[in-house]
């Protein structure tokens, strides 16, 4: 039941503006308040006359009251039936019948997991699970970089210095290798290059040794990637990347030189955007290879006749605003009305300043060495404070990713973020082990609990019970708006804060202990749908929830 709604039902009946309804600046003027000036010039009355005249015909049983005070009209909700309905709410399961695309992750192949890609791996995520929990049908692709002049190099290299038992073992280790080692050896000898670019050239016109070579590096990166995917919770509806798009360009090329788009600059083909304000787009390079925004023009084609998308949604830092500026422009010059369905969603940085993983020359940033540490340090902390703990390996990797992952998400995406270590993992600061933590103790208190009795709702009177019930009645609305911003940080600094409210609560209201049974079950329900809340949000984070810890 939305009481909002509710009176403003009552006062579409009544014939009175609904836009004049108002939450009272304190609660002692009740729930609800209606300003009666607006009212005065149509009616012909005093505000006060006018607010006494309507307090009788506002009547309903979650109505404790409505009170004339001076020129207002205050509703006061029954506390018994408001409480409970929100206790006692169940999620509804809505469904819309509308696709959203979202193109996130996307890594590029035989080179590491970035932190770019980790980012975007999470922050695109949970943009899907809160449009899926608003019940849209939502289709996520991993837009793998696996097509290029990279392809060229790495065929080379592998013939000529690779092992394939290395590459089998630890493939993007060795791959990187094998990337380096070309990039020093070619330095000396720039033949290298142009047997690259015959390598990859022969690889575009069907070479079957080529093709297989390029099907294998593309596998098992994916198979590596795909135990961290597993770690961090997310599965794809589809990898189609760069490469599938291939032979769809000719097509792309044909549609925009219909629209007369194309222009020829040096030997290459460029869409000018100078009217814009932006670099031309460039489509087709002098040597006639196509790039990386003609393979995006086609993609977002594809799409929309395979999903017949409402939205199409891209996630990467904010290093590639330009090109997708440019390439969305491309498609509205190419007169193609969904176009202004597409969407970039750009985030910050990640930085880090820890030894093992600094960016200097040479060393990369294995996302894998991030977790294990993540969860070496989780085990030792809870070593120290919970040693008896069962299943602590279980617990630790999912405290230690899930604080990663809710470190990432609780901050504004479009800012830059820095990573440390302790505040990541402070059990007691503005983090996801906090929140799991408030989860654990939620069920504890529970698990401990026998009380059978009735719950007696209209007892919940304590400021922070009434702090704790408001926020929790706002969950849906701030699902809402998180997925409307396109900012899972909203949820994350939401779920704070009732993690922070509950502990507030159960700090100052007895629950074990309290001696009037129907007052301590009330609290216990209270418990109850906060842990389910603190369950289902932090599940649209992709962060799980230990029952211990
Ligand atoms: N592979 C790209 C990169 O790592 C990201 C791809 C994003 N998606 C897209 N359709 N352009 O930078």
């Amino acid at each position: 039941m939305d009481f909002k709604k509710e009176i403003i039902n009552l006062l579409k009946k009544e014939k009175i503006p609904i836009e004049l309804l108002q939450a009272p600046p304190n609660p002692e003027m009740g729930d609800y308040a209606l300003p009666c000036f607006p009212l005065a010039k149509q009616l012909k009355k005093s505000p006060v006359e006018i607010a006494k005249t309507l307090q009788p015909k506002f009547k309903a049983k979650f109505l404790e009251k409505v009170e004339a005070n001076g020129p207002y009209l205050n509703f006061y909700i029954n506390k018994e039936i408001y409480n409970k309905t929100i206790i006692e709410s169940k999620t509804k399961k809505n469904k819309i019948n509308k696709s959203i695309v979202i193109d996130f992750s996307s890594p590029n192949v035989m080179k590491p997991f970035g932190l770019a890609h980790l980012r975007s791996t999470m922050i695109g995520n949970s943009i899907h699970l809160l449009h899926k929990h608003l019940g849209y049908k939502v289709i996520r692709v991993n837009h793998l970089g696996d097509w290029g002049t990279q392809f060229g190099k790495m065929i080379y290299a592998y013939l000529e210095w690779g092992n394939p038992k290395d590459i089998e073992k630890e493939p993007i280790k060795n791959m990187l290798k094998l990337y380096v080692k070309y990039h020093k050896e070619a330095e000396k000898d720039s033949s290298l290059d142009d047997k690259a670019r015959k390598i990859f050239a022969d690889l575009e016109s069907g070479n079957k040794k080529y093709r297989s070579l390029w099907k294998k590096f593309r596998d098992l990166s994916l198979k590596e990637y795909d135990k961290t995917y597993k770690r961090l919770n997310v599965s794809f509806d589809s990898f189609s990347g760069e490469a599938f798009y291939e032979p769809m360009l000719k097509d792309t090329i044909s549609l925009l030189k219909k629209n007369k788009l194309l222009e020829e600059s040096e030997g290459a083909l460029i869409v000018n955007l100078d009217k814009y304000n932006l670099a031309p787009c460039l489509i087709q390079k002098s040597d006639g290879a196509t790039i990386y925004a003609t393979r995006d023009i086609a993609a977002a084609i594809y799409r929309k006749k395979e999903y017949n998308f409402h939205k199409n949604i891209y996630v990467t830092d904010n290093r590639q605003n330009l090109h997708f500026q440019q390439f969305f422009k491309v498609l509205e010059l190419a007169k193609l009305s969904w176009a202004k369905d597409c969407i970039h969603i750009p985030f910050g940085i990640m930085k880090f300043n820890d030894g093992i993983m600094s960016t200097r020359k040479g060393k990369v940033i294995f996302l894998e060495e991030v977790l294990d540490k993540s969860v070496d340090k989780v085990k030792k902390i809870i070593k120290e404070k919970n040693p008896k703990l069962k299943n602590k390996d279980k617990i630790a990797e999912q405290i230690g990713i899930g604080a990663i992952i809710f470190w990432d998400l609780s901050h504004d995406r479009v800012k830059d973020i820095q990573f440390e270590w302790d505040l990541i993992l402070d059990f007691s600061g503005e983090t996801g082990p906090y929140i799991q933590y408030t989860y654990a103790r939620a069920s504890s208190i529970l698990r401990k609990a026998k009380n059978k009795s009735k719950p007696s709702y209209e007892k919940l009177t304590n400021p922070k019970e009434a702090e704790l019930i408001k926020l929790i009645s706002d969950f849906e609305s701030t699902i809402e708006n998180a997925a409307q911003q396109y900012k899972p940080s909203v949820l994350a600094k939401y779920l704070l804060s009732i993690a922070q409210r509950f502990n507030e609560f159960y700090q100052s209201c007895p629950v074990l202990n309290e001696e009037d049974k129907s007052l301590a079950k009330a609290r216990l329900n209270l418990i109850s749908k906060t842990r389910e809340i603190l369950k289902e949000g932090l599940s649209l984070l992709a962060i799980s929830t230990p029952e211990e810890m």
